[in-house]
């Protein structure tokens, strides 16, 4: 853990660079899914920078309490809009009360806790009863490219400490009593020399890197619809939207009067 505080301590200052972290498709997907509005309270676990909370307080000024909960402070000093209150804090234990927050928000950050299930199972605690959580992941397309993404993104965030699938994330979803309610994926275009760039640990992780893409199987290049342009390599990645409800909606109430009664005429 003291790795993770220490590298998103380096980064802090230049996290909000990546193309991900606002990507306009990107976002759209992830405010759809928390549904916004008004008095809405909102967590978002390993908020990071808060980019997540900034654009859906953009969206929906009216919201009602957004909290961000992240593990390095130094991320979390780079939110500036007052209306986030920010808490460090551990997604494994988090310190929130039961079932306070209509919804929360996850992006990009389930694949750097230690426990899983047990994130997941504070997540449901701290949701009221119709709560619902948003999971945003890069994850491969499928089983076609899965092996090789994996060892890719591994490559480049050696402190991860799993490379979910949608099948993997829907797994541990429902075996935390999580009810799937709808799943979007999408794609979004990354910059490789972008990358290299701003994200480099080393020369020899660069160059396996670099290795990995150029050296990818034609499927993987296929898939993620690889282009050369002007010395850069474009690549598209995968991102995978679940949006799971604590508990099953309720159906609508319907009230059948015998007799068409209904109107309290007879
Ligand atoms: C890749 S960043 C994602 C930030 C943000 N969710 C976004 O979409 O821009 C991952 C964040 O998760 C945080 N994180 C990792 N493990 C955590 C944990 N166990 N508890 C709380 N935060 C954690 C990191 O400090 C980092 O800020």
């Amino acid at each position: 853990m003291l790795d993770l505080i220490q590298h998103f301590k380096e980064r802090a200052a230049s996290y909000d660079q990546a193309e991900w972290v606002h990507d306009p498709g990107v976002m759209a997907v992830t405010l759809d899914f928390l549904g916004l509005a008004a008095g809405q309270r909102i967590l978002d676990v390993g908020a990071g920078t808060g980019a997540v909370l900034a654009a859906a307080l953009a969206a929906c000024p009216s919201l009602g309490p957004c909290v961000a909960v992240d593990l390095s402070r130094e991320m979390l000093a780079q939110i500036r809009d007052s209306r986030i209150l920010t808490c460090g804090g551990d997604a494994e234990a988090l310190p929130i009360l039961d079932g306070f927050f209509d919804a929360v928000a996850c992006r990009q950050s389930l694949h750097y806790v230690e426990d899983l299930d047990q994130c997941l199972r504070e997540i449901r605690r701290v949701l009221a009863a119709t709560g619902i959580l948003l999971v945003g992941q890069m994850t491969p397309f499928g089983e076609a490219d899965e092996e090789w993404w994996k060892v890719i993104v591994k490559t480049r965030q050696p402190l991860r400490r799993r490379c979910l699938t949608l099948h993997e994330l829907l797994v541990a979803l429902m075996r935390t009593d999580f009810v799937v309610v709808r799943i979007v994926q999408i794609r979004a275009t990354e910059s490789l020399n972008a990358w290299l760039e701003r994200y480099q640990r080393s020369a020899s992780q660069v160059e396996e890197v670099r290795r990995l893409h150029l050296e990818a199987p034609a499927a993987y290049k296929e898939l993620h619809r690889f282009r050369h342009v002007e010395g850069d390599t474009l690549v598209d990645n995968c991102w995978t939207f679940v949006r799971a409800g604590k508990s099953l909606p309720q159906p609508k109430a319907a009230v059948y009067l015998a007799g068409g009664a209904a109107d309290g005429a007879r």
